[in-house]
């Protein structure tokens, strides 16, 4: 090994080690953007230390050259205006669909490194060969399953369970294909046309898995899927020999890996009862769900609410995606603010699927500089809701559903925050409409909730002006 190559050996490990690094960061919303940031600068100088490689090398022609560069300045200027454009509502959608780049690129790496094999791939040794057949039929996987996730996320694939006649059968199928393919393949037969084949196999499998997944199992399937990623860039690394590679992506593969397991945990579904899909297709116990939605709901209006609020001593605050999707962070921290001002205490629970993203309300509430301190997790949250005078939900529903508690119901298990049990119940949204698991929600029948029927903004706008009026 010369100079030349142990200077990019230790810069390739320092770059690893940066991105444990860089993780390690983000166990904690106030170092998370510092972890990004590192993460990113050491990805940068990976790609700066392999330029300089194959600059060194004198193995890319003028052609590469020009791809390269035209990929690094398209690939980079659609990250970039992706990243700064798209609405915090939209980054689930973002996020399935940088999966679907890791795993289509990756892809597109076996097929390349297998095609500068001197023999092709009947006569590469079998750590390449095992390789490139879990980067092609992950990959693919991940790529068509990432499309279809994000086009349920942003609603023009319609988001709840698609199950046709057969569909099982053509998963089967399909999965049978891929296995004879890498049978084929490892005993040294076949060719680039079975791997062809694997690959076209392996992208009906990532539809047909996806499709049939709806309602509240779209985050886990995200977050699986972003493992799968990682697993299919290990492998494009072990393809390339890449410790960098390789090591990027065994880490997106554990930590996508032990994100979708808490997920999966927080909505009590196992991965097999997600994965085989059909959530919110149906609710055996129907009856009951309608004969509670059959029960009056108790309007408030914005100075019910005011005075109930100023004479509170403890309020517990429920984001939900509505909140979000109304931007109305601010308003709710100025009422908040105003609360506190008037001697209220004031938290907020935040369940670990609210939204549409793992930590989208964390995220939303510090950008209106709400303390990590004031934030409460499930646990914390259901400790404090038995001795609260106001649970105040702000466009939150499927987390806030006693139906959870109920046998027979889909979500039946999935831990919820116990609003229920706050001495009384105030809910902010625009109608009596369903939150993302399609589910009427026994909570707005109950006596002690007060429904506000107002746009988030507009209805927390109402409450400050109608409480400050109150409180002078
Ligand atoms: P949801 O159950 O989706 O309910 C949101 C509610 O917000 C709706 O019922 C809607 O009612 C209301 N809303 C929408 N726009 C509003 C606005 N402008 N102003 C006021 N209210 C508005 O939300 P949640 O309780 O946060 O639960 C999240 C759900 O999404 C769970 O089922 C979860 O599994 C799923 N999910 C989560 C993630 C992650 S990782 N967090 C990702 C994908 C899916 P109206 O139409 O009546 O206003």
């Amino acid at each position: 090994m010369n100079g030349f190559d142990s200077v990019t050996h230790l810069i390739y490990l320092a770059v690893a080690a940066c991105f444990v690094l860089g993780l390690h960061f983000m166990n904690s919303p106030a170092t998370a953007r510092r972890g990004s940031q590192l993460s990113a600068a050491a990805m940068t100088v990976g790609i700066v230390t392999t330029i300089a490689v194959l600059a060194k090398a004198h193995v890319i022609t003028g052609t590469g050259v020009a791809v390269l560069a035209s990929g690094l300045l398209i690939g980079g200027a659609v990250g970039l205006w992706m990243a700064r454009t798209v609405q915090m509502t939209q980054m689930p959608q973002l996020v399935s669909l940088f999966n679907a780049a890791g795993g289509g690129a990756a892809t597109l790496v076996a097929f390349v490194a297998i095609l500068a094999e001197p023999g092709g791939i009947n006569h590469a040794n079998s750590t390449v060969v095992v390789a490139t057949l879990l980067d092609v039929a992950i990959g693919c996987v991940t790529f068509s399953g990432s499309i279809i996730a994000a086009g349920k996320l942003h609603g023009v694939v319609p988001g709840q369970p698609l199950i046709f006649k057969g569909s099982r059968a053509v998963s089967i199928v399909l999965a049978l294909v891929v296995v004879a393919g890498a049978i084929t393949l490892l005993t040294g037969h076949g060719g680039m046309p079975v791997l062809v084949a694997i690959a076209v196999a392996a992208l009906g499998f990532g539809v047909t898995m996806v499709l049939p997944i709806g309602g509240a199992d779209m985050p886990v399937v995200i977050s699986l899927l972003n493992a799968f990623t990682g697993i299919a860039v290990a492998m494009a690394g072990f393809a390339l020999d890449s410790l960098v590679l390789i090591t990027a992506g065994a880490l997106v593969g554990a930590s996508g890996g032990i994100l979708t397991k808490l997920m999966a945990d927080a909505m009590n579904r196992s991965l097999m009862a997600i994965m085989l899909g059909g959530f919110g297709t149906s609710d055996t116990a129907v009856g009951a769900v309608t004969a509670a939605s059959g029960a009056p709901v108790r309007q408030s209006s914005a100075d019910d609410i005011a005075i109930q609020l100023a004479y509170a001593e403890r309020v517990v605050i429920v984001p939900g995606y509505g909140l979000a999707a109304a931007q109305a962070q601010h308003e709710l921290v100025a009422l908040a603010n105003a609360l506190e001002a008037h001697g209220v205490s004031v938290s907020y629970a935040i369940h670990p699927v609210a939204g549409r993203m793992p930590g989208h309300m964390n995220v939303l509430l510090a950008e209106a500089n709400v303390s990590y301190e004031a934030m409460r997790d499930l646990d914390e949250a259901n400790a404090e809701l038995p001795i609260a005078d106001v649970a105040l939900i702000v466009g939150a529903n499927d987390v806030t559903n006693p139906a959870a508690r109920r046998p027979g119901s889909p979500i039946f298990g999935m831990p919820i925050l116990d609003v229920d049990k706050a001495r009384s119940v105030l809910v902010i949204k625009r109608s009596m409409g369903h939150g993302y698991a399609g589910l009427d929600n026994e909570l707005y029948n109950d006596p002690k909730t007060g429904m506000f029927f107002a746009d988030a903004k507009a209805g927390l706008a109402a409450l400050s002006a109608a409480l400050k009026e109150y409180v002078h």
